[in-house]
């Protein structure tokens, strides 16, 4: 058999996963046991797998396909652009047309931002890493080389490079790989759910906004280069911020002259209810690191933007400034024409703001969820939603990861043909922004459902 025959024998796939594969963040011997459903189609809202099942995917694989599944504006602009050149680099003196088209789109998308120039890689950690790279060298060029230090939120996720995940708070995905970078610090998150100190959102956005004041002054602005954090937490809990708290970071920023980087991977293009989540709190950062809704998965790619604030450093005669970083698929076109139909898409059928009405729709009927005693909070924003589980309400012990409940309710939803995502104690609903109510109907009558079978 051919080896790409191979890959449509049933058998032959799930044998060899479980022999060959480790995958991402789950422990082998756990993946042994509960063997992945392994997806083998996808068609708008819906996903097969290899036994013919079909699911709703509230989940848009990883917060990532947007515009849905098998759209055939991206599958015919990535075939246009193989058939012209498949691959070629954009280090050094080389390009490429559709990174170079994609470059402009976006410049103009974020002009609001006065955003200036992109640095294109290969997906979100590598968004993450290019800012904090360039937020380094910018430092140095302005003559305060010094300015070396991260400070980011406890309960950030910024990817799985070391520095992406030094600034990351999540202990989990750090114990492993400890020690982190040197100079990475973290304050608490503006969590309204979970926090030491206030149940007003005001008065929390504050707090957590002062903690960062204090804390550079503490370790002294003139070592600091740059603050970052998602416009909505997500992988850390789906933490919406109060409103007041990216206003008031971006004062301490300018006060401390530190730079904000917004980690907009997966907030990014629409997701929230604006085309970006820093919008959506009327700030504008020094950088931005874009992936995901990009080009919603069709081709991996990721992109750093930088404001014209970056770029001056860049534009003085002397030094020469090289910027010694890049991955061999920077700008690779068959992405980059991905992004162009995928972004053509996201503005014609105004995305974020279906992913505003239909989250509104699903925030509420998601509060239904509350007449379980498990359920402890239920939280979002746009299509970035999540319902947490806990032992007890008055306490808010959570269920710890892997807890049987939770795998209970997922098989439970996924045996209702819906595909949920557990992360922790919370269940995660993150679809495809071209979601409509009637599928959030679906999706929560199979919650209501699992939760009463289970509850049982
Ligand atoms: C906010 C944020 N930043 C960075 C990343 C890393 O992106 P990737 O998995 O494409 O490397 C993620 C992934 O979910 C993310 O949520």
């Amino acid at each position: 058999m051919s080896n790409q025959r191979r890959a449509g024998d049933t058998n032959f796939i799930i044998e060899n996963n479980a022999r060959h594969v480790w995958h991402p963040m789950i422990d082998p011997k756990v993946s042994a046991e509960n063997p992945p459903v392994i997806v083998s189609g996808g068609d708008g809202v819906h996903i097969t797998d290899v036994s013919g099942k079909a699911y709703l995917d509230c989940t848009a694989s990883l917060w990532n396909v947007n515009v849905g599944h098998n759209r055939p504006e991206i599958k015919n602009a990535i075939i246009d652009q193989l058939d012209k050149l498949a691959y070629y680099n954009t280090f050094g003196n080389a390009s490429n047309p559709p990174s170079i088209a994609l470059s402009a789109l976006l410049m103009e998308m974020l002009e609001p931002e006065d955003m200036a120039r992109v640095m294109f890689s290969s997906g979100g950690s590598d968004a993450v890493e290019g800012a904090l790279k360039l937020s380094r060298q910018y430092w140095k060029l302005a003559g305060k080389p010094e300015k070396t230090k991260f400070f980011s939120l406890k309960n950030a996720y910024h990817g799985v490079h070391f520095g992406g995940l030094s600034v990351s708070g999540g202990i989990p995905w750090r114990r492993a790989f400890e020690p982190m970078m040197p100079g990475s610090f973290h304050i608490d998150s503006p969590h309204l759910y979970r926090n030491a100190w206030t149940e007003d959102p005001e008065e929390l956005g504050e707090i957590c906004a002062d903690m960062l004041a204090r804390e550079i002054e503490h370790q002294g602005a003139d070592t600091v280069a740059a603050f970052i954090a998602e416009p909505v937490q997500g992988a850390g809990g789906m933490i919406v911020p109060p409103a007041n708290f990216w206003p008031r970071v971006r004062e301490v920023c300018d006060r401390f002259d530190v730079l904000l980087i917004a980690d907009e991977v997966v907030t990014g293009f629409g997701r929230t209810g604006t085309m970006f989540g820093s919008r959506h709190w009327g700030v504008k950062p020094d950088i931005m690191c874009l992936a995901k809704g990009i080009n919603s998965g069709y081709v991996p790619l990721g992109a750093t933007v930088v404001n014209k604030r970056i770029v001056e450093a860049w534009d003085k005669d002397d030094p020469m400034a090289p910027i010694m970083h890049g991955y061999t698929y920077s700008g690779h076109p068959l992405a980059c024409a991905a992004a162009l139909a995928n972004l053509d898409i996201v503005i014609e059928e105004d995305l974020p703001a279906n992913a505003g009405a239909v989250g509104g729709y699903f925030l509420e009927r998601l509060g239904e969820l509350t007449e379980y005693p498990s359920v402890g909070d239920v939280r979002g924003v746009g299509l970035m939603l999540a319902v947490e589980f806990v032992k007890d309400r008055g306490t808010k012990e959570p269920f710890p990861a892997f807890d049987p409940y939770l795998t209970a309710i997922q098989k439970s939803c996924m045996d209702a043909n819906v595909w949920v995502r557990i992360q922790a104690n919370k269940m995660i609903f993150s679809p495809p922004l071209v979601f409509g109510n009637s599928h959030v109907d679906t999706a929560v009558d199979a919650v209501h459902a699992a939760l009463s079978r289970v509850d049982a």
